[in-house]
């Protein structure tokens, strides 16, 4: 490989520079979503102790008609993903929509191109009736273009818990940006995990089969592919942690050893001391009234909220002030 001509050339090598170069090291969670990393995220989503999605599953399938009312302006409207991924929960409200006749357009947002094919392909299947348009951008690219494609009302969706993988301050920043790229009418729907018993939330990121372990070191695999790194990846732990006051699960790869990992990509090689973590992702929990208070800050208001039966798990929509 020519380091020199590809040296920092893609977002992903400067991403990685920043964050391996930091005085507390860290890796963008967005990066875990390549074509093995899409299904490892499947099959964590499919383990017992994954709740997340089983909730939010219960949500769309007991509420799948009040959620309809909710969001139905009553004309032609456009049902915008946010991450859809697999869409595998979406699936249940794009069925019930259809069958209730309801006048959208689904356009799913993701930055993985492989996943976004698999999903217009298999909706393409079950639902012809329905106009899928894929967006494979970031998420306010794709708001933006849609923006200049349609002006019909919107219904954003970002589900899945997805907020959780921002700081306070970049989900506030988040919602400010999602505000303003959105019109008079349009309306929000975002799932979002509630705190709990943290023995519970941990269990979440820390199953006994290592399935989050092989989730977070396909990363490394990732770098040593696309970017020419040399991580050994045995020399590597997974370690999950969960703060109750904050409501963050954090999670991180720890070096087992003093070592250095040079990447081609970045032209460096970094040093990692024995047991020095490197921070790869926010899972963050909220309260209702934490999450009324975001919206307010951001120039939305709290429509209804959609809770499971076990109140682990909020769909919750909001409304552009
Ligand atoms: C955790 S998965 C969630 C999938 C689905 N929404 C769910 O609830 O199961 C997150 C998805 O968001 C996508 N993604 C992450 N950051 C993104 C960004 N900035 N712009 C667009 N897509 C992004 C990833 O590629 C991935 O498919």
């Amino acid at each position: 490989m020519d380091t020199t001509k590809h040296k920092m050339t893609s977002q992903f090598a400067k991403d990685v520079h920043e964050g391996l170069s930091a005085p507390q090291k860290f890796l963008s969670s967005r990066y875990f979503y390549d074509a093995t990393g899409d299904k490892i995220f499947q099959q964590i989503m499919a383990m017992p102790e994954y709740y997340l999605t089983k909730c939010e599953f219960e949500i769309f399938n007991q509420q799948k008609d009040q959620i309809l009312s909710a969001i139905n302006p009553g004309s032609k409207f456009n049902l915008v993903e946010l991450g859809a991924g697999d869409g595998y929960k979406t699936k249940i409200l794009l069925e019930h929509f259809l069958k209730q006749e309801a006048n959208f357009e689904y356009f799913p947002v993701d930055i993985s191109g492989d996943v976004l094919m698999t999903l217009k392909t298999d909706l393409n299947d079950r639902f012809p009736q329905l106009k899928v348009t894929n967006l494979n951008y970031e998420y306010f690219e794709a708001l933006e273009r849609l923006n200049e494609l349609d002006d019909s009302p919107k219904v954003i969706l970002f589900l899945g818990s997805n907020i959780g993988n921002f700081t306070p301050e970049r989900a506030q920043s988040f919602f400010e940006k999602l505000n303003k790229v959105m019109r008079p009418g349009d309306k929000l729907l975002s799932g979002i995990d509630l705190k709990k018993d943290p023995h519970t939330i941990l269990e979440a990121y820390n199953d006994p089969t290592g399935i989050t372990r092989s989730f977070n070191l396909n990363l490394l695999k990732r770098m040593n592919r696309e970017l020419g790194a040399n991580f050994v990846i045995e020399d590597w732990d997974h370690f999950p942690t969960y703060d109750p006051f904050t409501g963050e699960c954090r999670s991180y790869l720890m070096s087992c050893k003093k070592q250095d990992v040079t990447i081609e990509a970045t032209g460096h090689t970094y040093s990692f001391r024995d047991s020095e973590p490197v921070h790869m992702e926010i899972s963050r929990k909220y309260r209702l009234d934490e999450i009324e208070d975001l919206a307010g800050k951001t120039g939305f208001e709290v429509s209804q909220h959609f809770t499971d039966s076990r109140d682990y798990f909020v769909d919750s929509l909001w409304n552009k002030v």
